[in-house]
C-alpha cells in the first residue's frame, strides 16, 4: 500500500515516523507492507527537519494523490482539508483522517460520493480508542440508545488541573505543549470540539452527520476555582460531558458535576471515556488516551490497515481487462 501524507503537523509527523521506523513489524503483525509514497505539507521547514527525502514531497494535491492507495490527511480545518479528501475520493481513492470538523460538516457530501467504503476517521474521536470500530462493526446490529462521555482530552486535562490547585492560563498551555489542544484550542474550550465528536458519533449510528448547530454546546471557559472548589465540597467533581440521547433525540456538551458513583468519575488528565448505552448488550464503556500525537496517530495506522483489507476485498472482487487481441482469452489483466 502507498500511503501518502498530507499535513505534518503534531498528528501526521507521528503517523510519517511511525511508518518509516516500525514499518518493518507493522508488515509482521498485520502482513500489510505500507510505504509512504509522498508528503505535502504548508511548512517546508518540516521535511529537514523530518529527514524527508525530497522525491517523497508532493509537488501538490494531485501528484500526492495519484501516487497514493491511501491518502491521510493530517491538515485540520477545513477548506484545503475538504479539497484533498473531495478530489481523492473522486479519484478512487481511500481516505483516511483525524479531522472531526470535516467529517461532522461535511461528512454527508462525502459518504454520498462514494458507493464503497472508502472513508476512515477512527482517530476522530477520542484518540487511541476505538469507538468507531465498535459502533461500525461489533455493536452493528445493536440498537444506540445513547452514547455520553468525556470527549475532549484538552478541557479534561485542564479541569483536573484546577481541581489539584494550577490556574487555567497554565493548565491550558501545558496542554498546548503536550499536543493535546487544537491548533486553535477555542475549538477545545468552547466545547465545539466535543461537539464535532459527537456529530461524527450520530453520523456512524444514523448514517446523517448532523452538524454541530443542534448541539446545544457550553464550554468550560466560564469555569473558575471556586466552581471546582463547591462541587469538591458537595463530594462531586466537574466534567464536560457530551451526550446524545437518542430515543429522546437531544445531544448536549456541558460541564457537569458527576457524583464519585459515575462512571466517569476517575477519568482525568489527558483520558477520555465514552459510554454506549445499547439495547441488547447493555453499557459499553471505552476509555484511554483521547488526545495527544502517539495515541490518534496509532489509530490512524490501525484504519491503515482496515482500509487496506477493504481495498484487497475490492481488488479481488473488480478484475480490469486490457483487450490486446480480438478474444477475451487474448485480454491480459492489469
Ligand atoms: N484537541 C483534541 C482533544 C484532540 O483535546 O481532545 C483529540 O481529538
Amino acid at each position: 500500500m502507498r500511503i501518502g501524507i498530507a499535513g505534518l503537523g503534531t498528528v501526521g509527523s507521528c503517523v510519517y515516523a511511525i511508518l518509516k521506523d516500525k514499518g518493518d513489524e507493522i508488515e509482521k503483525r498485520s502482513g500489510r507492507k505500507c510505504i509512504v509514497s509522498k508528503v505535502i505539507t504548508r511548512t517546508h521547514s518540516k521535511y529537514d527537519k523530518l529527514g524527508i527525502p525530497s522525491d517523497l514531497v508532493a509537488e501538490d494535491f494531485e501528484d500526492l494523490i495519484i501516487n497514493s492507495d491511501i491518502v491521510v490527511e493530517t491538515i485540520g480545518g477545513s477548506e484545503a482539508a475538504r479539497k484533498l479528501v473531495k478530489q481523492s475520493l473522486e479519484l478512487n481513492r481511500t481516505v483516511v483522517t483525524a479531522n472531526k470538523m470535516l467529517i461532522s460538516e461535511f461528512g454527508n457530501e462525502f459518504t454520498n460520493s462514494s458507493p464503497i467504503k472508502s472513508l476512515f476517521f477512527e482517530a476522530a474521536v477520542g484518540g487511541g480508542i476505538p469507538i468507531i470500530s465498535l459502533l461500525e462493526d461489533y455493536l452493528i446490529f445493536h440498537g444506540i440508545k445513547r452514547i455520553r462521555g468525556i470527549l475532549n482530552g484538552t478541557t479534561n486535562f485542564i479541569l483536573s488541573e484546577m481541581q489539584k490547585g494550577m490556574d487555567y492560563a497554565s493548565a491550558l498551555k501545558i496542554a498546548q505543549e503536550k499536543g493535546y489542544a487544537e491548533a486553535d484550542p477555542t475549538s477545545d474550550v468552547k466545547g465545539y470540539d466535543a461537539a464535532y465528536k459527537l456529530s461524527v458519533l450520530t453520523g456512524v449510528k444514523t448514517g446523517v452527520f448532523p452538524g454541530i448547530s443542534t448541539i446545544e454546546t457550553k464550554g468550560i471557559e466560564g469555569i473558575d476555582k471556586s466552581d471546582l472548589e463547591r462541587a469538591a465540597t458537595a463530594g462531586k467533581k466537574l466534567k464536560l460531558i457530551g451526550t446524545i440521547d437518542f430515543e429522546r433525540e437531544v445531544a448536549s456538551v456541558q460541564p457537569q458535576e458527576i457524583e464519585r458513583n459515575d462512571p466517569l468519575w476517575s477519568v482525568d488528565g489527558v483520558e477520555n471515556a465514552i459510554e454506549v448505552e445499547t439495547d441488547l448488550s447493555g453499557r459499553f464503556i471505552l476509555r484511554g488516551e483521547g488526545a495527544g500525537a502517539q495515541p490518534t496517530a496509532t489509530a490512524i495506522i490501525s484504519d491503515i490497515l482496515r482500509a487496506s483489507r477493504y481495498a484487497e476485498k475490492q481488488s479481488n472482487s473488480v478484475v480490469i481487462m486490457k483487450f490486446g487481441g480480438t478474444s477475451v482469452d487474448s485480454a491480459e489483466k492489469i
